[in-house]
């Protein structure tokens, strides 16, 4: 016994040894809170200047000028360039923004990041210091309310929340009714839209477009969601691990109470060690809320059209699932094991460079600098590991980072680690299977989907969000008999749908 705790503290010294050692190599992260706040440019540490004004515009096409307005924002309504026309046919300028790279659908007060600086704020609040000083329950009534709460609010708000983690159990038998190899976030997906229909009395279709109105209803369902996702996501971990649900515990904290779910086979007695939990609850608040990212502006955009906001959350977890959104995390780990080794490195950077594919964990819409979460999850990978062992993935991730970063490739784009590239070797640390890590993404993202969710119904401008097309096809054709219709050999066609064995052995059968 004693032997064996040596050697895990040995392990640990090694590995808290190793990390140091690499660590060095890196870009300095460990400046203390206040120092990181005095290297800011002074544009990083003061308010938004009044940028309003106007802007006059020459039409070449027509010799004519216009004036638009330009907010205290620096923004110009996109509406406004509508009366700027050629003639003829022209129904006025539009503004061509694939991807929206530079288009503001709304205005927030939630969260502000200031991409070319690394820096990432809650409600004003220092990313780096809500991580240090925090803890995941008060961050999410910050991003709710927008103040961080009183003694008596906390108190309220972490009732509220346990009281509604309780799920349906409806809601566990289609979690449970999933096949056996299905992916835990298309789980997650189901269930969340289960919610909806779980919860009619939170309907706009069926109790009317103005239900949310009522401040008591909007509140009920944003505690619901916040309590009932951990619940969600332990069965959805059980499910997986073959075990039975596990009832919610009042009497833990938010994180505790997920990881109370995961690990303790229904003995109320059992607590999760603290360390792990303090860990995972730092991970929740870097991950709880992230402006109009992809899945984000989808639950804006799915409850812009009335629907209840379970279907639209449900709708965001699906953008979120994505390879190129919070399921780069999954990513990462899978590329990190295929590269194996750091000698294998150079090879991997090259097929990068040559576009065979991309380097997961790197790059960003917004980010063209160190991802602030990037930096807390890289040092707190080594509190993990201190406490469940080394990870041998960590070095490889290290010295691709080192390479990536001294890469004329990757310098001229300003792609830089982002949070999802470290994320993944602290889950797999605390034991979690690839296929889950983008569900721990998803828990504490509730609480930012929900404040935008809770804005927008605010927010005068809301409008039901509808974009606008460039219409590039066929200007006019009439309608020709399928007898007199000639078909040309590079026309886009159905190509071949494979057909299965069992569908040929179908098939091959009579009296179908
Ligand atoms: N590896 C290699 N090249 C990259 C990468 C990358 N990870 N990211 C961007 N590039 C290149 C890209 O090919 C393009 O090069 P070029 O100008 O020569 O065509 C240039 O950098 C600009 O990239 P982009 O694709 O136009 O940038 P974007 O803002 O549309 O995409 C991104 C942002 C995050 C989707 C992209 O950087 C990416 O695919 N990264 C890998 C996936 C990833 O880590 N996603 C997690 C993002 S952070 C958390 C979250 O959102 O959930």
């Amino acid at each position: 016994m004693s032997n064996n705790l040596d050697a895990s503290s040995n392990s640990n010294v090694l590995a808290r040894g190793r990390l140091a050692m690499l660590g060095a190599h890196l870009i300095p992260s460990e400046l203390p809170h206040h120092d990181i706040l005095q290297t800011l440019p002074l544009s990083a540490q003061l308010p938004p200047p009044n940028l309003a004004g106007t802007l006059t515009l020459v039409d070449d096409r027509t010799g004519k000028s216009y004036q638009l307005q330009v907010s205290k924002d620096g923004t110009v309504k996109a509406s406004d360039l509508k009366k700027i026309s050629a003639g003829q046919n022209d129904k006025g300028l539009k503004l061509y923004d694939p991807g929206y790279l530079n288009t503001a659908p709304v205005r927030s007060a939630i969260s502000y990041i200031d991409g070319d600086e690394g820096v990432l704020r809650y409600r004003g609040y220092p990313i780096e210091e809500l991580a240090e000083k925090s803890t995941f329950t008060e961050v999410s009534y910050l991003i709710m309310y927008g103040s961080l709460p009183s003694e008596s609010q906390l108190a309220e708000w972490k009732f509220a929340i346990s009281q509604h983690s309780a799920l349906p159990q409806g809601v566990l038998d289609i979690i449970q009714s999933m096949p056996h190899d299905a992916h835990p976030m298309g789980v997650l997906v189901n269930a969340m839209s289960a919610l909806s229909v779980f919860h009619p009395d939170a309907n706009p279709a069926l109790r009317g477009l103005d239900i949310y109105d009522s401040k008591q209803i909007r509140d009920k369902q944003i505690t619901r969601v916040i309590g009932k996702i951990t619940t969600i996501a332990a069965a959805v971990y059980l499910r997986m691990a073959g075990r039975p649900p596990v009832l919610p515990s009042n009497h833990l904290s938010y994180t505790e109470n997920f990881l109370y779910m995961l690990d303790s086979f229904g003995n109320r007695s059992y607590k999760p060690n603290p360390r792990l939990t303090h860990a995972l609850d730092i991970i929740f608040i870097l991950h709880a809320e992230h402006e109009m990212n992809c899945s984000t502006s989808a639950v804006r955009h799915l409850a812009s059209s009335g629907v209840d906001v379970y279907t639209a959350i449900a709708g965001a977890v699906g953008a979120l699932y994505g390879p190129l959104h919070g399921g780069a995390n999954e990513a990462v780990l899978k590329m990190l094991s295929e590269i194996g080794t750091a000698q294998n490195i150079p090879e991997f950077i090259e097929g990068v460079k040559a576009r065979k594919r991309k380097l997961s964990g790197f790059g960003h819409r917004v980010y063209k600098n160190y991802d602030p979460r990037a930096k807390v999850l890289r040092k707190l990978a080594e509190e993990v590991f201190a406490i469940v062992g080394w990870d041998p993935l960590i070095e490889v991730a290290v010295a691709l980072e080192k390479v990536a970063l001294s890469d004329e490739y990757f310098i001229k784009r300003k792609l830089y680690p982002n949070v999802d590239f470290y994320s993944g070797l602290i889950y797999r640390a605390m034991g979690f299977p690839p296929e889950y890590f983008t569900v721990l993404f998803a828990i504490p993202r509730m609480a930012g989907y929900m404040a935008h969710w809770r804005e927008s119904l605010d927010d005068p401008d809301t409008k039901i969000m509808r974009p606008q097309q460039v219409y590039i096809g066929e200007c006019l054709r009439h309608y020709t008999p399928i007898n007199a219709r000639t078909t040309s050999s590079d026309a886009d066609k159905l190509g071949d749908v494979a057909m299965s064995n069992a569908s040929k052995r179908r098939l091959a059968g009579s009296g179908l």
